[in-house]
């Protein structure tokens, strides 16, 4: 632990990776829609670091190409979110994806969150195998209309990303903490284009003129609801919906007795 104190700002390194640009059609660059919140560094963003959009978004189909750190990780989480603004306010809106490290060899943990006007409380966790791409592996119900007071989401939100310091929680419960001698821990994020309704945008965000908002992408089809089903019994090892013990005290969250569909 005395290196973390010598050297506190070398040790988790965030690297943004410019596309090169075609000479036809630009690819946009990290200024053109996001700004560095913390630790930033020029490019590198040292000692725990973040970034967010300069925009706030009312939809949106919204994508991050992340490369998490390799090797012995426990204790380092990279994030990718959406959260309303102010950040971290008390009735905020938040999705999101956090990767958990690990030790050499063991998988990490992709960890999914929600925060519906301020309460959380809503982690789902899974072990992730080779190939993701295009199957659901989180899926909140739109309970809007139907549980009074539900409304999710409601806010703008912005896109964040963040490299941080979660030994008290993030592997096995905190009990394996951030082996600092082995920094710096590098993440990498790339594609920097926002497909999303930001809030200088004159179509509402609502508008079925934003491609995502077409009907296929409002429900899972048949496939996508079989896969997420096979995802939930194969790689997902923590459900807070089926964690009775955690809400002896308090109610368990609406949308864990409404089945998806
Ligand atoms: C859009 O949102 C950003 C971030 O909250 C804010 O700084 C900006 O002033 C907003 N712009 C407009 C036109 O509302
Ligand atoms: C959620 O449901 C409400 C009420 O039916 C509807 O107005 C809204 O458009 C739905 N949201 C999405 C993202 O489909
Ligand atoms: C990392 O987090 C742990 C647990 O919160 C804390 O004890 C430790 O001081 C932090 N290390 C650094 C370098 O910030
Ligand atoms: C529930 O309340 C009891 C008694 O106050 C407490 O001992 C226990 O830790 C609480 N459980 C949770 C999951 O918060």
């Amino acid at each position: 632990m005395a290196s973390s104190v010598q050297h506190p700002w070398l040790l988790l390194l965030l690297v943004l990776l410019s596309a090169v640009a075609p000479a036809t059609a630009r690819t946009p660059v990290f200024d053109d829609n996001y700004v560095p919140t913390w630790g930033a560094d020029g490019y590198h963003l040292r000692s725990g670091a973040g970034f967010c959009s300069k925009s706030t978004y009312g939809s949106g189909f919204f994508r991050m190409r992340m490369k998490v750190p390799g090797g012995y990780t426990p204790g380092v989480v990279t994030a990718f979110f959406l959260m309303s603004v102010p950040p971290q306010s008390s009735d905020r809106d938040e999705v999101d994806f956090e990767f958990l490290g690990n030790v050499d060899g063991q998988p990490i943990t992709l960890q999914t969150n929600v925060f519906v006007n301020g309460h959380g409380n809503r982690e789902q966790r899974l072990k992730l195998w080779i190939f993701v791409d295009d199957v659901p592996i989180r899926v909140l119900r739109n309970l809007t209309g139907r549980v009074p007071e539900y409304e999710f989401p409601a806010k703008r939100m912005g896109i964040w990303a963040s490299l941080w310091n979660g030994s008290d929680w993030a592997t096995d419960r905190g009990r394996i903490k951030i082996d600092w001698n082995r920094a710096p821990f590098t993440a990498g994020y790339q594609g920097f284009n926002v497909d999303a309704c930001a809030n200088t945008s004159s179509t509402p965000c609502h508008s079925t003129d934003w491609w995502w908002n077409a009907r296929r992408y409002r429900r899972l089809s048949a496939r996508q609801r079989a896969a997420y089903e096979n995802v939930k019994k194969t790689y997902m090892y923590y459900d807070y919906c089926a964690d009775k013990d955690r809400f002896k005290n308090t109610t368990m969250p609406v949308e864990c007795s409404h089945t998806t569909t």
